[in-house]
Parts: C-alpha cells; sequence; structure tokens
C-alpha cells in the first residue's frame, strides 16, 4: 500500500464523519428559511480549509451566499489548480419519500444517506481531503486554490461578479471540479461536456376570477386546458422542439463522433428496469445516450393551478402556470434560447387569455478537451487508482459556471466526479458511495501528480 492508500485507511472514519457532520447542516439555498444554515455550511468548510493547511482562508461576502475561500502556493512559478465546488444544496422536499431524514446522515449499504451527500459535499470534501493528505505528506505538487460557493443549486447569480472582481486572485492554469459522476464503479469516466440551460416560467391569465364549471365552462378559455395544449404543442411527433429556430445553432457530431460515443457501456434494459419504465422514449433518431447529452431537449419541471385538495371542486382557475426548463447543447446560447421561447410561447396563445413568460436562470452549455495536459492527467490519475483507462463522456447536466470560468478567465475545466446516476441526487434518499468518496479522495493528489509533472515537460 503507498502512502496516500495507508492515509486513507488510517483515517477513513475521521474523513466519513466529519462529511457528516457537514451533511447535518441543512444548506438549502433555494429556501430564505435556512438561511443561517447555508451560512454555517460555509463557516464550517472554511475552518475545514484552514485545519487542512489552506492560506488566506476567507468567507467572501457576497450579494448573495458567501464564497470559500483558501489556497496553498507553494511556489509561484508552478502551476496552479483552481478547485471549484458548492456547499448548497436542493430542497430535500418531498421529506415523506426519505427512508431516513435528509439531514441526519445515515450509512446503509456502504453509502451515505443525506441530501448533498454526492452532490456536492461529499464531492467537494474529497479534495479538502485530499488537500490534507498532500500537506500531511510533503506532497503537494503545485499551487492550489479553493473556491467553494453556495449559490449553484440557484444559478449562482453572484459568482460570475466575485470572479470578474478577483481575477487576480483567483489566477490558475486549470479548474477542477467534482460534481459529476462516472459511469459505473467499475467504468471509470470523465465527463467532457455538460448541457446549459434556459429556464423560464410562464402564467396563462384567463378570467378575471375563479368560475363555476357549470355556469362557465364551455364558454370561457379554461387556462388550464390552454396551457396543457399550448405545452403540448412544443413537440412534434418526433419529440422535436417546434420552437422556431430552436435547432439552429446545434452542434451536430460526425458519424465517426457517434460511433465514438456508442462504444460507451450503455444497456436499455438495464436502464428501464433500473427506473421501471415501461419503454424509453425520446427523440427520433437518436440513442438514448445521445437524447441525455449531445441533444437539447425542453422539460415541464412543474405545473399548477386551479383546485388540487381533496376530493372535488368544480371550478374554471382563472390562472395556470408550469415552469419549463431546456437543456442546450453547443453552440446554442441561453439567451437566445429564452428569446424564442419567449416569442414563440406568447405567439400561439389563443386571444382569450394572456401569457407571460418569466425568464430564471440561464447557461452556457460546455464541451472540455480530452487532449490537454489537465485532462491527461486526469485521465493518467482513474486510471491509476481504478486499474482502467477512463472514457469522456459527455453529460446532459448543467454547471452553468463552467463555460463561465471560460469566458471570464480562460480556464478550461476538468471534471473529475466520483458520483453515479443511481446516487438519486436531487431526489428524495440522496446517497454517496463510500467507495465512490474515499476513491475520490486517492484519486484526486495523483491527478497533482500527473500534472504538475506533465506541465514542466
Ligand atoms: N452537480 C449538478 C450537475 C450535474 C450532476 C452535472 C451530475 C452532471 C452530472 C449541479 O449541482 C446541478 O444540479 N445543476 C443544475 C443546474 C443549476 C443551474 C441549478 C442542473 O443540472 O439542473
Ligand atoms: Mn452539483
Ligand atoms: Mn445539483
Amino acid at each position: 500500500m503507498n502512502s496516500t492508500a495507508a492515509y486513507i485507511e488510517a483515517n477513513k472514519n475521521r474523513f466519513i464523519s466529519e462529511l457528516i457532520d457537514l451533511l447535518r447542516i441543512p444548506s438549502v439555498s433555494a429556501d430564505p428559511a435556512f438561511r443561517g444554515d447555508v451560512l454555517r455550511a460555509a463557516d464550517f468548510l472554511s475552518q475545514k480549509l484552514r485545519e487542512a493547511g489552506a492560506d488566506k482562508v476567507e468567507i467572501c461576502p457576497t450579494a448573495g451566499y458567501p464564497i470559500v475561500y483558501g489556497e496553498k502556493i507553494i511556489d509561484p512559478d508552478l502551476p496552479t489548480v483552481l478547485m471549484y465546488g458548492h456547499y448548497d444544496v436542493q430542497p430535500a422536499d418531498p421529506y415523506e419519500l426519505w427512508n431516513s431524514p435528509p439531514f441526519e446522515p445515515v450509512i446503509k449499504d456502504d453509502k451515505i444517506y443525506a441530501r448533498g451527500a454526492c452532490d456536492d459535499k461529499g464531492q467537494l470534501y474529497m479534495h479538502l481531503k485530499a488537500f490534507e493528505i498532500m500537506m500531511q505528506q510533503n506532497q503537494l505538487p503545485c499551487n492550489v486554490k479553493f473556491m467553494i460557493e453556495g449559490e449553484e443549486e440557484v444559478g449562482s447569480n453572484n459568482l460570475n461578479t466575485f470572479v470578474q472582481q478577483n481575477k487576480e486572485r483567483l489566477r490558475a492554469d486549470v479548474i477542477l471540479i467534482s460534481d459529476t459522476g462516472i459511469i459505473a464503479n467499475d467504468i471509470p469516466s470523465i465527463t467532457s461536456g455538460l448541457r446549459g440551460m434556459s429556464y423560464v416560467e410562464v402564467e396563462v391569465v384567463g378570467p378575471s376570477r375563479d368560475l363555476h364549471s357549470g355556469l362557465y365552462g364551455g364558454a370561457v378559455a379554461n387556462p388550464i386546458n390552454i396551457l396543457c395544449k399550448m405545452i403540448a404543442s412544443l413537440h412534434d411527433e418526433n419529440n422535436r422542439v417546434t420552437i422556431p429556430g430552436f435547432y439552429d445553432n446545434v452542434q451536430e457530431l460526425t458519424t465517426e463522433e457517434r460511433t465514438e460515443m456508442a462504444k460507451a457501456p450503455f444497456d436499455v434494459e438495464e436502464y428501464k428496469a433500473a427506473l421501471n419504465l415501461g419503454d424509453i422514449y425520446g427523440e427520433v433518431g437518436y440513442s438514448t445516450m445521445e437524447r441525455n447529452s449531445i441533444r437539447p431537449t425542453l422539460d415541464v419541471n412543474g405545473i399548477w393551478g386551479g383546485y388540487t385538495g381533496e376530493g372535488a371542486k368544480t371550478v374554471i382557475a382563472s390562472k395556470a402556470s408550469a415552469k419549463i426548463s431546456m437543456r442546450l447543447v453547443p453552440n446554442q446560447s441561453s439567451e437566445e434560447i429564452t428569446e424564442k421561447f419567449q416569442k414563440h410561447f406568447t405567439s400561439i396563445a389563443p386571444k382569450s387569455v394572456k401569457v407571460a413568460v418569466k425568464p430564471h436562470h440561464g447557461g452556457e452549455p460546455v464541451v472540455t478537451p480530452t487532449n490537454s495536459v489537465a485532462y491527461q492527467a486526469a485521465s493518467k490519475a482513474f486510471e491509476q487508482t481504478f486499474g482502467k483507462k477512463p472514457v469522456p463522456v459527455r453529460s446532459g447536466g448543467s454547471i452553468p459556471i463552467v463555460a463561465m470560468f471560460k469566458t471570464e478567465l480562460g480556464l478550461d475545466t476538468v471534471l473529475m466526479g466520483f458520483g453515479l446516476d443511481s446516487d438519486a441526487i436531487h431526489s428524495p434518499n440522496e446517497h454517496f458511495g463510500i467507495f465512490n468518496f474515499l476513491k475520490g479522495i486517492e484519486t484526486i493528489p495523483y491527478f497533482y501528480k500527473y500534472y504538475a509533472a506533465m506541465s514542466k515537460g
């Protein structure tokens, strides 16, 4: 056993219990009721960063939740890795679907169950512990900076300003993020792209008040009926999005690229079984893996209006609303897509209703280079600890700040995640495998080692 593995073996119980302490803090950024907890998570991390040996640790205020910063500069002439993560988590509702309370972490079948276990507390904490190991063993081969934010799950609204105002402090050679996943524990992979996002909320307003559905039904436009019709019309019979110009800038992959992609292991039957699906579904002409990575989509994320309480109430609601997200791929622009959506959605509404479209956060898609020194270093690190060369995989999720880092700091990102699709992030019973947590801690120092070594030559 080498020294890193030995250190992990000797300290793994403490690593896990520290993570559990972090997971106990309900740092839900979306809900102001948790404000104090979100701030407590930032405190906790700043203290742990300091204990691990970081200098200039600071809780940097923003207009929203603070950014935890820390660094270790061993030699200004050596390369610098800028680690990014987020300490905020998604809301835990619906609570009743959790087998154990979301903020009272439990270990079951070698997995830690808690909101944020994988996304992203478990994954960001791997970096703190990997840093601790490198510091303790005098092995840190280059400089490192940590930037851990508290608003990722609500659109990273204040990170852009922070980055713009701190360009010098954040100067680095590469960004390193663990907030994605691998294909399986025996099939390591490195995420080579993320989708972008346009998120909108729509409201359809009909009559000025709720109406008796017998006295008025059939004679006035029912906003819920209309909204459903409008939403249904956003896809055609091939499950393609009907918004004019939606696909205009979509980069089509070459046949070779698609063939290469199809080599990544994927079993449709297993996929169906895991989600209890009667059948797969999606845009005609594309595989499941393509549908959730290289193709843009439009999905309703929530829809409401009218009476949803116990029993029956005969009413035509005055309003109906929906939240809709569109996942974007290179070279779609979130601003353009939001605009096209707004124009189209307003244009398809009958005169009998009024429609309002409110844009929420957006983010640009990215493809990260797989020929860079940093990617190669990550690849070698995975190969070292998993015993297999990782495959590059484009993910369907979004981390909007990755494109922003490229624009603002000119830096590419290495997406070195260790989660699994089955970890149920954003869902009840989110969990993170202890294997994955410890493997991440073991793999990260190798990334630093190879990255520093390969940057020299
Ligand atoms: N870590 C996820 C994104 C992710 C997960 C990417 C798994 C790839 C694989 C991140 O925290 C997230 O949830 N992002 C949001 C977007 C954000 C603007 C709310 C998403 O993808 O919905
Ligand atoms: Mn995340
Ligand atoms: Mn998330």
